[in-house]
C-alpha cells in the first residue's frame, strides 16, 4: 500500500478542515465518515497524506482547537470506531493520516482544568498557569493574549490568575510541570498505538512560558500584542527537551512524523527546531502574508532555506484554516490563470508541499455579514478584523443543493459558485484548475527531481518571472512562472543554453512546445512553464 520512499519528504499533504469537508449524517457539519467517502477522490488527486484540523471534543469556542478530552473523538464527528475505520481506509488507498495536537492549551471544560479551579492544593492545580494577583488584584505581569486583551483571568475561587494565549476558554498548560509532559506522551502513544502517521502540533513554539512570569519590554505596534518582544512567552529553553521526548517517543513507530506549527511566524525562531532529534519540519508561514510577487517569494524561501539547518527538510504552506484563501490574497481571475501558476510553484519548490482542501478547485472565500459571524475574535473586532471563517466554507464538491457537502443547512454558508466552480465539473474539464493540479502532483510522483532535486533560482526579471531549476544527477527540471498577467521572457544562458529542454507541462492548455528562439522562451501572461532536459 505505501511506496518504500519517505512519504512526508516525497509526498504531497492535504488539509482537512473536518466541519467543512462532507458531512454523511446531514446535520450539516462535516465528519469522518464524510471524509471516508471522498478517500478515492484523494487517492485520484494524488495526495500521500491528509492533515486533519481537531475531530476530538470540544465546546468548539475556537471550533476544536479548544480540546475537553484529547483520546476520543467528537460525537460531531462521529466514534472512534469511525476514525479507526477511516485510518485503515485510508492506508489501504496509501493515504497517511496526521492528527492535530493542541497541546499548548485545553479547553476550560476539560477536566484537569475543572481540577485545577477547585484550589490551590488540589493535584491539578499546577497543570495550567495560574499565579497571584500583583498588589491592587492586579495581573501577574504585561503579558497580552494574541487573540486579545490580556493574557491574564482572574478566578475569584482561587484569587489567583490562569494564563491564555488564545481565548479565555483555551487556559494554557503549565509544560513546566513533569505531570504535564508525561499525560501529553501518553497522548502521543495514544494515538501512535491507534496507527496513525503523523502529528502537526498547534504553536508548539508556546508550549513553555518564562517561569518567572517576566514583563516583555515595549516596542513599537498597533495592537498591545504587537507592541511587546515576544521573549518570555515563546520559545524558551525547555522546549527543545520536551521535543526531544516527544521525537524519541515518535520515533519508535518507524515512519511517523512530528510537524510543528510556531507560535510567531518568525523564521528563525521556528527552523532552530527542525532538527534529528525534534522535528521532522515546521511550517513556513510566510507565503500566507505575502503579496503575488516573484521576488518577494523567492527572497522569502531563500530566508527560509538559510535559516534551516543544511539537512533540515522545509514545507511549504499557502493555505490553511486560519488565512485568507490565496484565490483571495492574488486576485486570481476567475480562469484561476494565477492560480495555476501558484500550484505549479507549490508543487514544483524544494520542500514537502501543503494544499488546504478547496484549493485545488480555486475555492474562494465566502463573504459574511456580522450577523453571520462565529469565530469569536472576528465579533470582537468587526470590521477591522473579521475573523477566520471566509476560509473555512463547505467544500464544493457538485452543483447539487448545498455544493454536495450535505442535504442540510450547513454550518457556514456554501459560495454563491458553487453551481459553477465545484469538483465534479472541474474534474470534467481538461483546463480546469482540479485537472491541472492532478497533472502536476502526477509529474512530480514520476520526476525524482521534482521531489529531492537541489533548487537553483534563475531570475531575471525579479518581479514579474521565478524561474528555478530543480536538479538531481540525472535529471534536470526547469519551472518558469509568470507572476506578471503580461507576456515575458525567459532568457536562457550559459549552461542553461547548450541544454536542450523540451515541454513537460504548461498551465496554458494550448501550448504545444517550447521553441527557444535567439536564447529566449517567451511565456504568456500568468503561465507557469515546465521544462525538461531533453537527453
Ligand atoms: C493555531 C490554530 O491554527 C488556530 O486556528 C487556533 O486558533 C490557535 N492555534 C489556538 O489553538
Amino acid at each position: 500500500m505505501f511506496s518504500d520512499s519517505v512519504w512526508w519528504k516525497n509526498g504531497v499533504i492535504y488539509q482537512i478542515y473536518p466541519r467543512s469537508f462532507a458531512d454523511s449524517n446531514q446535520d450539516g457539519v462535516g465528519d469522518l465518515n464524510g471524509i471516508r467517502s471522498h478517500l478515492d477522490y484523494l487517492a485520484w488527486l494524488g495526495v500521500d497524506a491528509i492533515w486533519i484540523s481537531p475531530i476530538y471534543p470540544s465546546p468548539n469556542v475556537d471550533f476544536g482547537y479548544d480540546i475537553s478530552d484529547h483520546c476520543a473523538i467528537d460525537p460531531l464527528f462521529g466514534t472512534l470506531q469511525d476514525f479507526d475505520n477511516l485510518l485503515s481506509e485510508a492506508h489501504h488507498r496509501g493515504i497517511h493520516i496526521i492528527m492535530d495536537l493542541v497541546l499548548a492549551h485545553t479547553s476550560d471544560q476539560h477536566p484537569w482544568f475543572q481540577q485545577s479551579c477547585q484550589g490551590r492544593e488540589n493535584p491539578y492545580h499546577d497543570f495550567y498557569i495560574w499565579s497571584d494577583p500583583l498588589p491592587g488584584n492586579k495581573p501577574p505581569n504585561n503579558w497580552q493574549s494574541i487573540m486579545g486583551g490580556k493574557y491574564w483571568k482572574y478566578d475569584s475561587n482561587c484569587q489567583q490568575y490562569f494564563g491564555h494565549m488564545f481565548y479565555p476558554q483555551q487556559p494554557d498548560l503549565n509544560w513546566h510541570n513533569p505531570a504535564v509532559q508525561a499525560e501529553m506522551l501518553n497522548v502521543f502513544r495514544f494515538w501512535l498505538d491507534r496507527d496513525v502517521d503523523g502529528f502537526r502540533l498547534d504553536v508548539f513554539s508556546s508550549y513553555f512560558k518564562d517561569q518567572n512570569l517576566r514583563n516583555q519590554p515595549f516596542t513599537i505596534g498597533r495592537r498591545p500584542f504587537e507592541m511587546q518582544q515576544h521573549i518570555h512567552d515563546h520559545s524558551q529553553p525547555e522546549l527543545e527537551n520536551a521535543l526531544r521526548s516527544i521525537r524519541k517517543l515518535v520515533d519508535q513507530y518507524p515512519n511517523s512524523y512530528i510537524v510543528g506549527e510556531p507560535f510567531l511566524p518568525d523564521v528563525k525562531s521556528s527552523a532552530r527546531y527542525v532538527q534529528p532529534d525534534m522535528l521532522h519540519a515546521a511550517f513556513h508561514l510566510k507565503f500566507t502574508e505575502i503579496p503575488w510577487n516573484a521576488s518577494r517569494m523567492l527572497s522569502s524561501l531563500r530566508s527560509w532555506e538559510s535559516a534551516l539547518s543544511p539537512d533540515a527538510w522545509p514545507c511549504h504552506v499557502l493555505n490553511n484554516h486560519d488565512v485568507p484563501r490565496s484565490s483571495s490574497r492574488f486576485h486570481s481571475d476567475r480562469f484561476d490563470h494565477r492560480l495555476k501558476v501558484a500550484a505549479a510553484l507549490m508543487l514544483t519548490l524544494r520542500g514537502t508541499p501543503y494544499l488546504y482542501y478547496g484549493e485545488e478547485i480555486g475555492q474562494r472565500d465566502i463573504q459574511l455579514s456580522r450577523s453571520q459571524i462565529l469565530d469569536p475574535v472576528g465579533l470582537k473586532y468587526w470590521p477591522f478584523f473579521r475573523g477566520r471563517d471566509f476560509a473555512r466554507a463547505p467544500m464544493q464538491w457538485n452543483a447539487s443543493s448545498f455544493s454536495g457537502f450535505s442535504t442540510s443547512t450547513p454550518w457556514l454558508p456554501v459560495h454563491p459558485d458553487f453551481p459553477n466552480r465545484n469538483v465534479e465539473a472541474q474534474q470534467n474539464d481538461p483546463s480546469s484548475l482540479l485537472n491541472w493540479y492532478h497533472r502536476l502532483i502526477t509529474i512530480r510522483r514520476e520526476y525524482p527531481a521534482l521531489q529531492n532535486g537541489i533548487f537553483l533560482p534563475i531570475t531575471y526579471e525579479p518581479r514579474k518571472l521565478l524561474a528555478y531549476l530543480r536538479q538531481t544527477k540525472s535529471q534536470s527540471i526547469l519551472i518558469a512562472l509568470n507572476f506578471s498577467r503580461k507576456p515575458v521572457q525567459l532568457h536562457l544562458g550559459g549552461e542553461l543554453l547548450k541544454e536542450q529542454w523540451k515541454l513537460l507541462a504548461s498551465s496554458i492548455v494550448t501550448r504545444r512546445d517550447a521553441k527557444i528562439i535567439s536564447g529566449k522562451i517567451s511565456l504568456a501572461g500568468d503561465e507557469a512553464l515546465l521544462l525538461i532536459q531533453d537527453s
